[in-house]
């Protein structure tokens, strides 16, 4: 049942790009720029968004209000859910809550659910198992189809949670008027393009070299994760994946955040990874980088495939496939499951049952 895999978490992984293309098909129209996802909800109605998930979906939740208001110029905030339920928010039925899971079940984001719609928000559902709990109680259901995810440490659902709010974000700026025709075509262009990305970034070549990185580090008691803007969460996700499943503490920031605080932690022993991939700043998430080895601190790098120049900055580069910076979490996230999944598997763990975690939280 697991195809021939070692353990579901690896077959999940692999099983990405076909998760994604069930993501995006039939909702993406190339020559008219359309996007139907079947919502009936009226994406030109909403004020302000709401967005709603634990762990790994809330990271999800975290790209998706970078696109969001990007794409879209909503304002959108992000919490995770079990701090949702308590802090009575301010709801109005000019909110539109969007929750985010893959179980549909995570008693936390139900009950935040539960909440919204008490305050007349009005519900749309990111959702991965059909005719879950919250299913039932959404006004809308915009499934992920992933197919069903067997390993504890969410993989395959994340990148199509991402890419289902990759859509979402543009469906709301269409309907909105705030992308020019042209601009909406480039991205429709870059998302159509991912499931391939994606096979690229799990080519033998990138994996073994993945691995190689992977092992070469795999006896660091700490790892640094770092990225900015689009990618911010990328780092926060790559952080969450190592520690679930090697035991490895791990931290995510956003890399302008390191000087705040975390580069007390930088020594010979710190591994830390950066993604520095194509984007508006990269520059200054490289003078980030040169701050980590100004003090001894072991960077590797994400770099886009060609980015050569940037090479000298880094103990161990990792190349990933150039992609459009918006659509580039899901392209750059691969590589750090990959880094997770071999580091934990050098050390002897299981990647499928890792200690102390459910794959479904229902219980708070
Ligand atoms: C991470 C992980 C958890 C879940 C979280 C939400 O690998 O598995 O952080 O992402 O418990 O679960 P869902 O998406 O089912 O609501």
């Amino acid at each position: 049942e697991k195809g021939g895999y070692d353990s579901y978490m690896l077959k999940e992984i692999y099983e990405q790009p076909q998760a994604l293309t069930n993501t995006l098909i039939g909702r993406l129209h190339d020559e008219t720029g359309e996007v139907n996802l079947d919502i009936n909800l009226d994406p030109a109605s909403f004020k302000r968004i709401s967005i709603i998930a634990c762990g790994t979906a809330y990271y999800a939740g975290l790209v998706g209000e970078y696109l969001i208001e990007q794409l879209a110029r909503i304002p959108v905030e992000v919490d995770v859910a079990s701090e949702y339920r308590y802090r009575d928010p301010i709801v109005s039925p000019e909110t539109l809550a969007i929750v985010i899971s893959q179980s549909g079940e995570t008693i936390d984001t139900l009950e935040a659910l539960r909440e919204a719609k008490k305050g007349g928000a009005r519900t749309l559902g990111v959702i991965n198992a059909k005719g879950s709990s919250m299913t039932r109680e959404l006004d809308d259901t915009l499934y992920i189809h992933a197919g069903p995810e067997i390993g504890v440490a969410s993989t395959k659902a994340y990148t199509s949670m991402v890419g289902a709010m990759l859509m979402l974000a543009l469906w709301l700026a269409r309907a909105r008027g705030t992308l020019s025709e042209e601009a909406g075509k480039e991205l429709l262009h870059a998302t159509r393009e991912l499931p391939r990305l994606v096979e690229e970034a799990l080519s033998e070549e990138r994996v073994s070299r993945i691995r190689e990185v992977a092992e070469r580090y795999a006896h660091a008691r700490d790892y640094l994760f770092l990225g900015r803007g689009v990618n911010a969460p990328t780092a926060f996700e790559g952080a969450l994946k190592l520690k679930e499943i090697s035991y490895i503490h791990a931290e995510g920031y956003a890399a302008g955040e390191m000087k705040h605080g975390p580069i007390a932690l930088i020594d010979a022993n710190l591994p830390v990874v950066v993604v520095g991939t194509e984007s508006r700043l990269l520059e200054k998430t490289i003078s980030n980088v040169q701050e980590v080895r100004a003090r001894a601190g072991r960077v590797i790098l994400l770099l886009s495939d060609g980015d050569t120049e940037n090479a000298q900055h880094a103990d161990d580069v990792l190349y990933v496939p150039r992609s459009h910076e918006m659509v580039s979490p899901i392209v750059n996230v691969v590589t750090l499951q990959l880094l997770s999944y071999f580091t934990a598997t050098h050390l002897g763990k299981d990647v499928d049952k890792p200690r102390n975690l459910a794959k479904s939280v229902t219980v708070e």
